[in-house]
C-alpha cells in the first residue's frame, strides 16, 4: 500500500491538540483560535503535499493538485474539521487526513493526473453552535435558509456573519464563490462508521449506499411562570410540562413506526431556570432522522398534536416551531460505489455496502454531483463522544481505497 499509518496518525494526533477549550473530549468549534490553528496545519501540509492551497468565503481550505487539463472539473475529497461539545478527534478529522494522504501519495509517486484533484477541509459541518448544521457546504452550494448567516445565533448572540467577520472572511462574498452544477466532477468523503456494524460485523471498510434524510428544528412553548409550591397542578401553564409530552409524543411515534426513523432532542433550555419557579419559557431541539422523509412527517405530527392538546388544557400556553435544517436522504452514485467496490477488493479489505444514519456535507454535495462515501469502523460503535476510536490501520485502508479511486478518476 502507498498510503501511510504513521503520516495519518501524526496527522490526527496533532490536530487534536487544537482545541477550543479545556474539558472532555474535543472541541474544536469552527472560526475559534483553535479552528484557525488546525486549518493553517491542514494548509502547510497541502502545501508540502505540492498542493496550491486557497481559503474561500466560508473558511474551507481547498489544495489543488493541478492536472495536466486543468479546464476539466476536479475531483474533490474531504471532510470536516469541527467538532460537537465534547466528541471524538475522528469525526470528519479522518476523511479529511485520508484525502490529505492521498494527495502526499499522488506527489510522492509523482503523478500529475489528467484532471485537477482537490483535497478540502470543511468548516461548520456540527451545527451545535449555531443551532443547526451542514452549514459549510450549504454556504457553498446555495442552500441556506433566507438571512441565515444573520438570524443564526451563537450562545454569545453573535451571528454568523459577525462570527465569519472576526475570523476575517468577507460573508458577503459566500454568493459569488458558490460552486455549480458541473464544477467538480465528483465528491468523495471517508468519515468513520459513528455506528455499531462495522465493528460488530468484523468488517474494515464500509461502502455507503445511502444517507437517511434528516430535519432539525427548535420549539419554544411560552406560559405563565408562577411559584412551584402555591400553584395547583390544575392552575398552570407549565412549559416544561408541555415539552416533555410533546418529547414523549415525539419518540413514541418514531419508535412505534418500526422503519430505523429515530427521534433525539439533545438540547433543552428552561426559563427563569430556577426549582422552584414553574419557566414560562422553554426552548428545545429535535433532531429527526429517517430513510422516508413521510416518517419524520408523521412523528412531527404527533409532536403538534401533543402541543395542541397542552395548548387547549392550559390557556396560558403558546407554541412555535422552527425549522434549523433539512436534509433530503440521498442516494451515492452507482459507479463510484462500484470503483470503490473493486478497489477494495483488490485490496482484500473485508467489507460491505451500508446506509449512513449520520449527515454528513456529502448530502449537500449530493445534489450537484455525482458522491460516494466510505466509511471505517467505530470501536463500539461510538461517536460524538471522547471515547470515539477508529483503528488508524483502517484509516490508513480507507485512505488506500480513496487514493486507488481517484487516481482512476482523475485519469478520466
Ligand atoms: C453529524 O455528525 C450529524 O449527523 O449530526
Ligand atoms: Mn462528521
Ligand atoms: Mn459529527
Amino acid at each position: 500500500m502507498i498510503t501511510k499509518t504513521e503520516q495519518i496518525k501524526k496527522d490526527i494526533t496533532t490536530i487534536a491538540r487544537f482545541q477550543s477549550k479545556k474539558g472532555r473530549g474535543c472541541n474544536r468549534f469552527s472560526y475559534t483560535p483553535a479552528f484557525r490553528q488546525a486549518a493553517d496545519y491542514i494548509a502547510e501540509e497541502m502545501k508540502k503535499a505540492g498542493l496550491t492551497v486557497r481559503e474561500n468565503a466560508v473558511g474551507a481550505i481547498l489544495g489543488t493538485l493541478q492536472g495536466e487539463q486543468p479546464e476539466l472539473a476536479p475531483v474533490v475529497s474531504g471532510s470536516h474539521l469541527d467538532s460537537v461539545p465534547e466528541g471524538g478527534n475522528f469525526d470528519g478529522i479522518a476523511g479529511i487526513c485520508a484525502a490529505l494522504e492521498a494527495a502526499r501519495a499522488f506527489h510522492d509517486a509523482g503523478i500529475r493526473p489528467r484532471r485537477s484533484f482537490c483535497c478540502i477541509a470543511i468548516p461548520e459541518e456540527e451545527g451545535p453552535q449555531f443551532g443547526s448544521g451542514l452549514f459549510g457546504s450549504r454556504a457553498m452550494c446555495g442552500q441556506l435558509y433566507d438571512d441565515e448567516i444573520h438570524r443564526f445565533r451563537n450562545a454569545q448572540g453573535q451571528s454568523i456573519a459577525e462570527v465569519l467577520t472576526a475570523y476575517g472572511k468577507n460573508p458577503e462574498k459566500i454568493a459569488s464563490e458558490m460552486i455549480h452544477k458541473g464544477d467538480w466532477a465528483a465528491f468523495l468523503e471517508l468519515h468513520i462508521e459513528q455506528g455499531p456494524v462495522l465493528d460488530r460485523e468484523h468488517l474494515e471498510l464500509g461502502i455507503v449506499e445511502a444517507i437517511v434524510g434528516l430535519k432539525y428544528y427548535f420549539v419554544t412553548i411560552k406560559g405563565i411562570s408562577n411559584h412551584a409550591g402555591a400553584t395547583p397542578m390544575t392552575m398552570r401553564a407549565d412549559t416544561v410540562l408541555a415539552m416533555a409530552n410533546a418529547v414523549s409524543a415525539g419518540a413514541d411515534t418514531a419508535l412505534t413506526l418500526g422503519d430505523g426513523t429515530v427521534f433525539t432532542t439533545g438540547m433543552i433550555q428552561t426559563h427563569p431556570g430556577a426549582g422552584n419557579i414553574i419557566p414560562d419559557k422553554t426552548v428545545f431541539s429535535i433532531d429527526c432522522r429517517s430513510r422516508n422523509m413521510n416518517s419524520i412527517e408523521t412523528v412531527m405530527k404527533a409532536v403538534k398534536a401533543s402541543l395542541e392538546t397542552s395548548k387547549k388544557q392550559n390557556s396560558g400556553l403558546s407554541y412555535t416551531i422552527e425549522e434549523r435544517l433539512h436534509a433530503d436522504p440521498v442516494e451515492m452514485d452507482q459507479s463510484l460505489q462500484s470503483l470503490l467496490e473493486t478497489q477494495t477488493q483488490l485490496l482484500h479489505i473485508p467489507y460491505k455496502r451500508m446506509c449512513s444514519g449520520a449527515g454528513h456535507d456529502t448530502m449537500v454535495f449530493n445534489h450537484l454531483m455525482p458522491t460516494a462515501m466510505i466509511f471505517v469502523p467505530s470501536r463500539d460503535g461510538r461517536s460524538h463522544v471522547p471515547e470515539e476510536w477508529t483503528d488508524y490501520r483502517y484509516i490508513q485502508q480507507g485512505a488506500e481505497v480513496l487514493y486507488q479511486t481517484l487516481r482512476h478518476l482523475t485519469a478520466q
